[in-house]
């Protein structure tokens, strides 16, 4: 067993986070303690609390029975449910949008290298030990009489303060590769290192070819969580020091020019942010469009054989690669002034393709155009 580490966090809880937070913490502590479990927030938000990130994600680790609680806690908080019981978690969704996560503590027995684990009862620490990285390790205390403690059993905050990423166990990317995306995105997130001993355990499992035998689902959601965060291209500049972003796909050249793309796409984003609050817009598939963008169609059916994008995600980065050739033709015809004909070559398209095409496009003046077709087409305001 590690040693572990406690420390009393009760005072800065009460500092740091929303009233409204603090109260939900000590609700669902309240509840532990009636139905006499132990419950303790644990991962993402503890982490970004120390390093002084807003996290609003709650994930908790229940000792005892977590759907039992997880009903129990859905009436308390009066709240949506949603069991899984494979895997014996549940979600829980707030009325003010928040959602929590619960899991039992558990440790994963994997029945072959990167197979989906099967989980057992066990402790809260064993079942930290089956995590990715140190720095996801911590848990705090939400009983009452424990309220607040900080239990770190893998010197979490020691690699936190010299902003480390490191794994607790050798065969952790072989349990699950995907753990090599995940410790490339937090590495780049933080501007943390990852630590010599993890980057050579990465680069022995992908000289064994693991991320080809990744788990289909998992990998497709390391890349969008990848494409996903603020700064992608440092990501994938840095996955490419690793398998020259093979995960991809091997004809993906990593050089000047995809750099120049992945800013490009980083800027229009940007640009399209500012005028539309349109939350539902996926922006890494409008990374992924400038990152495959020299790939053939034959290329990308294969990129389909290693990630499961849905059908309606697949239907559209087919049609970007056999009509965006032809739109972007077009786009250089369409008469500065004529906002209209803009509107009419992207009717139907989804609003990921024409930020690709926008951005592609060597038109001079396309990306003013594309604003005002935002706020004449797309009913948005202007708000400078
Ligand atoms: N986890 C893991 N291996 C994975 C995925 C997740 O061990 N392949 C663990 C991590 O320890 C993580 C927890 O499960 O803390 C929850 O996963 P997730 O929500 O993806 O992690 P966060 O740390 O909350 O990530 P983010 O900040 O990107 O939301």
């Amino acid at each position: 067993m590690p040693k572990i580490k406690t420390k009393d966090l009760s005072k800065k809880l009460k500092t740091i986070l929303p009233i409204h937070l603090l109260d939900l913490l000590r609700d669902i502590g309240e509840l532990a303690d009636k139905k006499k479990v132990a419950v303790y927030i644990v991962g993402g938000f503890v982490r970004d609390m120390l390093i002084g990130i807003s996290n609003f994600d709650i994930d908790l680790v229940i000792e005892g029975d977590a759907i039992a609680f997880s009903k129990d806690l859905k009436e308390k908080l009066n709240a949506k449910l949603k069991i899984s019981p494979r895997f014996k978690t549940a979600k829980l969704l707030l009325n003010n949008g928040l959602s929590i996560d619960l899991a039992m503590a558990r440790t994963e027995f994997y029945a072959y290298p990167a197979a989906l684990p099967i989980v057992e009862s066990s402790s809260l620490v064993k079942d930290l030990s089956r995590r990715d990285f140190t720095i996801n390790t911590l848990a705090l205390s939400l009983n009452k009489k424990t309220f607040g403690i900080l239990i770190d059993s893998f010197e979490a905050s020691r690699d936190l303060k010299q902003k480390r990423i490191k794994i607790l166990h050798d065969l952790s990317f072989m349990d699950d590769p995907t753990r090599i995306l995940r410790a490339v995105r937090f590495e780049q997130r933080f501007n943390f290192r990852i630590d010599k001993y993890t980057q050579n355990l990465i680069l022995a499992a992908i000289d064994k070819k693991i991320l080809k035998k990744a788990e289909k689902f998992r990998m497709t959601n390391e890349l969008i969580l990848l494409l996903n965060e603020p700064n992608p291209l440092k990501v994938i500049r840095r996955m490419n020091t690793f398998d020259e972003l093979d995960f991809i796909h091997p004809n993906i050249k990593f050089n000047k020019s995809l750099s120049k793309k992945i800013k490009a796409v980083a800027e229009i984003i940007k640009c399209y942010k500012k005028y539309c609050q349109d939350l539902s817009v996926k922006i890494w598939m409008v990374y992924l469009m400038a990152i495959i963008d020299d790939l053939n169609i034959h290329d990308l059916k294969e990129i389909f054989a290693v990630f499961n994008f849905n059908k309606k995600d697949k239907d559209i980065l087919l049609e970007i690669k056999q009509t965006g050739g032809n739109v972007l033709e077009a786009l250089h015809f369409i008469p500065v002034r004529k906002i209209s004909e803009l509107a009419e070559l992207l009717k139907g398209r989804a609003v990921e393709e024409c930020l690709f095409l926008i951005n592609k496009s060597k038109k001079t003046g396309i990306k003013k155009m594309f604003i005002e077709y935002l706020v004449k087409y797309v009913n948005v305001k202007l708000d400078n």
